[in-house]
């Protein structure tokens, strides 16, 4: 039987040794590659996990959805929290300059039947690009919440249009990237993640067409499929977004 472990990482190990050979690295380049790694181990301990994410996650959610017919999965992100209040109607939100933003749509099986009590949990950042949990200025529980899906299938959340923000770039991530020429932001994004029993888990991340950084998002994370319009009604953006979800 084949051993996977092998399988994947030689794999990666013969990916590695092809690029050294093609851009013909050389030994003072390798060992300032080594050094540079080295400076993982004294970096906080998120920091490994940051640098995974920022080149690969994107790339498990997309062989995730070779197995899928479903709406398009994306990168749930280190800000998910499990133990939110449910919501109606609205989520908790501080007056922070941003306009307000109503996210509505139906959430159905493959053939467009309603999945009615299916978790939905929402999260996004503030107008300063922090997450409640996270940052200890913000309230407890604002700017997430979790719904449940009626038997229309249907919801309407109220809440605030979220900004773009940086990931942590202060330890040897952020130092790659600026040494590659490249930025650490994120495009303004929604996260959501519904669970439903007989249905696969659905995580997935909304941007907003326009957006500042949504064509160089630095987790390469951004799919066609996941850039919406934000129209105008009453005084808010409105984002719709149906959801179909796959059988387990
Ligand atoms: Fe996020």
């Amino acid at each position: 039987m084949a051993n996977r472990v092998e399988t994947v990482v030689y794999d990666i190990v013969k990916a590695v040794r092809e690029v050294l050979s093609r851009h013909d690295v050389t030994f003072e380049e390798y060992r300032a590659g080594v050094g540079f790694l080295m400076q993982y181990a004294k970096a906080p301990e998120y920091e490994i996990p940051l640098v995974c994410d920022l080149w690969f996650n994107a790339t498990i959610t997309d062989n995730e959805m070779k197995h899928r017919k479903g709406s398009t999965t994306n990168v749930e992100g280190p800000y998910f929290l499990e133990n939110v209040p449910v919501i109606n109607d609205e989520i908790k939100t501080l007056d922070d300059g941003s306009e307000p933003l109503v996210l509505e749509g139906r959430v159905t099986d493959l053939a467009g039947k309603p999945i009615k009590g299916a978790e939905m949990f929402v999260w996004h950042s503030d107008n300063h690009g922090h997450y409640s949990g996270f940052d200890p200025e913000l309230p407890q529980d604002s700017y997430r919440g979790k719904k449940i899906i009626g038997a229309d299938g249907e919801y309407r959340i109220r809440t605030r249009v979220p900004a773009p923000y940086p990931i942590p770039h202060h330890g040897p991530s952020g130092k790659l990237l600026e040494m590659m020429g490249r930025h650490p932001w994120r495009p303004a994004h929604v996260h959501f993640k519904i669970r439903a029993p007989g249905f696969l888990e659905h995580t997935t991340q909304s941007y907003f067409t326009g957006g500042k950084w949504v064509d160089s998002d630095c987790v390469e994370g951004v799919r066609p499929a996941l850039i919406h319009n934000l129209e105008d009604a009453n005084g808010a953006k409105v984002l719709r977004k149906d959801f179909k979800l796959d059988p387990a």
